[in-house]
């Protein structure tokens, strides 16, 4: 065991006239996770600390928030992997905070809504079910590992300055869809994509890419969504 410290942000809109930092300082283990030591601190410091978790397996995407400036999951990074004392964690930026570090996830999942994140086809399967190939399968690329975690979209200041932008995990979202050979929705989502809230607002800052824990690339999802588009269109 050794001694630890976190500054973990702080802020229920209903009693705090801002958001302030608070510091615990605990006995941890070698091979604890930030997310091990948030249970910590709310399991045996501090019951009111709010933040969101599920699987602890780095699968359901709900443990998502900004470690030391940069947004990744909490249950897949060991804490010895920041050697330095304060290790400061933050909500993840650009969505409304409901209390410390959980945030509304609404206009999130309302992004990947209007992408209509299934597969689009109205002609009945041939057979029992519709193949693909193997070279089909792999036109879609990773981006089927996505888990939803919103980091990337969080991390994108094209997001932070308009809130109806796509982006990033919406858009990966309509990629996936759109380049899976069974799909025939590409109309059906042009409308969402083809406008300056939806592909066209990407910047190619990338910083999706370096956010996303699971190494996807959302802007190179996107630059060939784009390329669709206007071959499609012109
Ligand atoms: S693309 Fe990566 S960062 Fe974005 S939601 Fe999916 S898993 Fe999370
Ligand atoms: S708790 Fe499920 S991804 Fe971290």
């Amino acid at each position: 065991m050794s001694q630890r410290t976190f500054k973990i942000f702080r802020y229920n809109p209903e009693t705090d006239k801002k958001p302030s930092y608070k510091t615990y300082t605990i006995e941890v283990e070698p091979s604890w996770t930030i997310l091990d030591a948030l249970n910590e601190i709310k399991w045996y410091h501090d019951g009111s600390l709010t933040y969101r978790r599920s699987c602890r397996h780095g699968i359901c995407g709900s443990c998502a928030m900004q470690i030391n400036g940069l947004n990744d999951l909490s249950c897949e990074l060991q804490i010895s992997n920041y050697p330095k004392d304060p290790i400061v964690i933050d909500p993840l930026p650009g969505f409304e905070i409901y209390k410390d570090l959980a945030v509304n996830m609404e206009p999130f999942y309302a992004a990947l809504k209007r992408v209509k994140p299934w597969l689009i086809n109205d002609n009945p399967p041939p057979g029992s079910e519709r193949l693909q190939s193997p070279e089909e399968f792999k036109l879609m690329g990773d981006s089927i590992a996505c888990i939803l975690c919103a980091a990337c979209t969080s991390s994108c200041p094209s997001f932070w300055t308009d809130e109806d932008y796509l982006g990033p995990a919406a858009l990966l979202k309509a990629f996936r869809y759109t380049f899976d050979t069974r799909d025939e929705g590409f109309e059906d989502r042009l409308e969402a994509l083809d406008n300056k809230h939806g592909l066209w607002r990407c910047h190619k800052i990338t910083n999706c890419f370096t956010a996303c824990p699971k190494n996807l690339n959302p802007t190179e999802a996107i630059s060939k969504l784009q390329r669709k588009v206007v071959s499609e269109k012109w």
